[in-house]
């Protein structure tokens, strides 16, 4: 299969670099196109493809091409995507905000796939929710869900106005997973603990919760409930969080967030 990552920053990177860990290409099959001076040197050093230009005509013969560079550059970039983009090339666009019914309009393409990484891909332990526009056939959704396996699990939304909800919920989720995680170690130092140690009980808590969720055939509440005996120190925690309504704190931030994703989204349209 060969393959055009353009863009080739933090994201394009990650792709590339699964892609040639899972043999989905060679790096003779892949094209890597990229603005910035430093970083093509770097790309080059690297070796993991062929560093081109947006303008190579290699690049019509790719069958997949995907666009990763940040959504304010896609306006610039698309004049000279649209003359060398293969008419049977599969799109695929990361781009935060970016319409399927933008590009189909900036580009005169019929094959595109918008997806919502998020950051754990680089270690292969992300999730990504995509979307195809119409004309897109099952076997082309099955390739490109293929591809984005590379990097963690995926999942496939119908209706595309659900990535903003992707992106408010795993999109965005490490960084509130990774305040948590800040909060509690915070709370070990106050209570006189080394910051390594706190993090380490912290760290380990979680890892060990999370394989609980999905190994101890129980709901959410019987976990808490497992732990949160009458009386005692877990309830008295709880009763705080309660009375601070941390819980519907973090919904109300998520739908916040989701609130924020559809007006960039309505921005980066006009
Ligand atoms: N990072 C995440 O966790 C994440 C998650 C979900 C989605 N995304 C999406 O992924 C995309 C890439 O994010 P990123 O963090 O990888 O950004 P990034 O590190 O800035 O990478 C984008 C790269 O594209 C280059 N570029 C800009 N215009 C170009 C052009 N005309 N031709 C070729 N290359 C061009 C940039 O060069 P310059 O630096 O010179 O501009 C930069 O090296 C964004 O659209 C973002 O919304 C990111």
């Amino acid at each position: 299969m060969k393959i055009t990552i353009v863009g080739c920053g933090n994201m394009g990177l990650v792709y590339a670099r699964a892609f040639l860990r899972y043999n989905i290409v060679t790096s003779g099959e892949l094209l890597l196109v990229e603005k910035n001076e430093k970083r093509k040197e770097e790309l080059k050093s690297l070796g993991l493809g062929s560093v081109v230009t947006a303008a190579d005509p290699l690049i019509a013969s790719s069958d997949m091409m995907i666009i990763a560079v940040k959504p304010q550059d896609i306006r610039e970039l698309a004049p000279q995507l649209k003359a060398v983009l293969g008419k049977e090339t599969i799109l695929l666009t990361i781009m935060a905000g970016i319409k399927i019914s933008l590009l189909e309009s900036l580009l005169n393409h019929k094959h595109i796939i918008r997806a919502m990484p998020n950051s754990p891909v680089e270690i292969g332990m992300g999730i990504t929710g995509f979307s195809a526009n119409k004309n897109m056939s099952m076997d082309q959704i099955r390739k490109v869900e293929n591809l984005l396996s590379t990097t963690g699990r995926t999942v496939f939304f119908e209706k595309e106005d659900m990535l903003d909800a992707v992106t408010a919920l795993s999109g965005s989720g490490p960084a509130y997973f990774f305040y948590l995680v800040k909060s509690m170690i915070e709370a070990g130092k106050e209570m006189g603990m080394e910051e390594p140690v706190a993090a380490m009980l912290v760290k380990q808590t979680m890892l060990g919760a999370f394989h609980l969720i999905n190994n101890a055939n129980k709901s959410l509440d019987e976990l808490i409930q497992t732990v949160a005996s009458k009386g005692g120190t877990t309830e008295a925690a709880f009763s705080v969080f309660h009375k601070k309504e941390v819980g519907e704190g973090l919904s109300e931030g998520i739908l916040a967030a989701r609130i924020r994703a559809v007006e960039l989204s309505a921005k980066a349209s006009v």
